[in-house]
């Protein structure tokens, strides 16, 4: 399951796989396991070496947890919410352009979903980790429809936010990750893609169960 930033993909990828009793991972987490080492070691998130050595030497391990979704530890840490920070999020995304440490991560995800049973969602697991994944689902929504839901996140949390700046740093977010140079972000040939931006969380999971047993019940 692949897509922009903000379409709420994990949230359904997670309902979906608790329906289905499936796994899920959201692999961005890993990305933005990344970018925090990165400032944690006060590295530059373009030093090539240092960056892909870190994520050489991250230990990933995860835990089922009461839902569907696999809770991640790093070098035995759970990081929790210190992952979700927007300061994290860029270091994550500019860390995630580099080729040498996402072939790191990418070995380490392929690892993890080799058995299959689990649903996993990034930006390029149909496309590079699992090209040969059973079924591919693109999920998208527009940068406004995206902009309005994280402001309203934010604003229900208590914390400060501003449209117009969240919007901005969705584009560019969305830019950088669809023009890097080593699996940018892009449906992939056999994707179902899904546009979120008119339809409720509830009805986006229902789709994708609907499409996933029709799938199952014509192979
Ligand atoms: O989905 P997210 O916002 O938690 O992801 C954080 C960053 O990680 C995002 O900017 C892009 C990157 N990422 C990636 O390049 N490939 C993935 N499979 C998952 C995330």
């Amino acid at each position: 399951m692949d897509g922009t930033a903000g379409t709420g993909k994990s949230s359904v990828g997670m309902l979906a796989a608790k329906e289905l009793g499936y796994d899920f991972l959201s692999t961005g987490e890993m990305y933005r396991a990344l970018g925090y080492k990165t400032i944690e070691k006060k590295i530059a998130v373009d030093d090539v070496q240092k960056v892909t050595e870190i994520a050489k030497n991250i230990k990933f391990t995860f835990e089922r947890g009461t839902d569907a979704s696999l809770k991640m530890f790093v070098d035995g840490e759970y990081l929790g919410n210190k992952l979700h920070s927007e300061k994290v999020g860029e270091a994550a995304s500019k860390t995630s352009a580099i080729p040498s440490a996402r072939a790191v991560l990418t070995d380490k995800m392929r690892e993890i979903g080799r058995g299959g049973g689990i649903i996993m969602e990034g930006r390029d697991i149909g496309t590079v980790v699992f090209p040969d994944a059973e079924i591919k689902f693109y999920i998208d929504a527009t940068p406004e429809e995206r902009a309005k839901r994280r402001f309203n996140q934010l604003i229900q949390r208590g914390e400060k936010a501003d449209y117009e700046t969240i919007l901005e740093c969705i584009r560019a977010r969305d830019l950088r990750d669809s023009t890097r140079t080593v699996a940018p972000l892009k449906p992939a040939e056999d994707a179902f893609i899904i546009d979120t931006s008119s339809m409720a969380l509830e009805q986006v999971v229902e789709h994708i169960l609907s499409v996933i047993k029709e799938k199952i019940k014509n192979n």
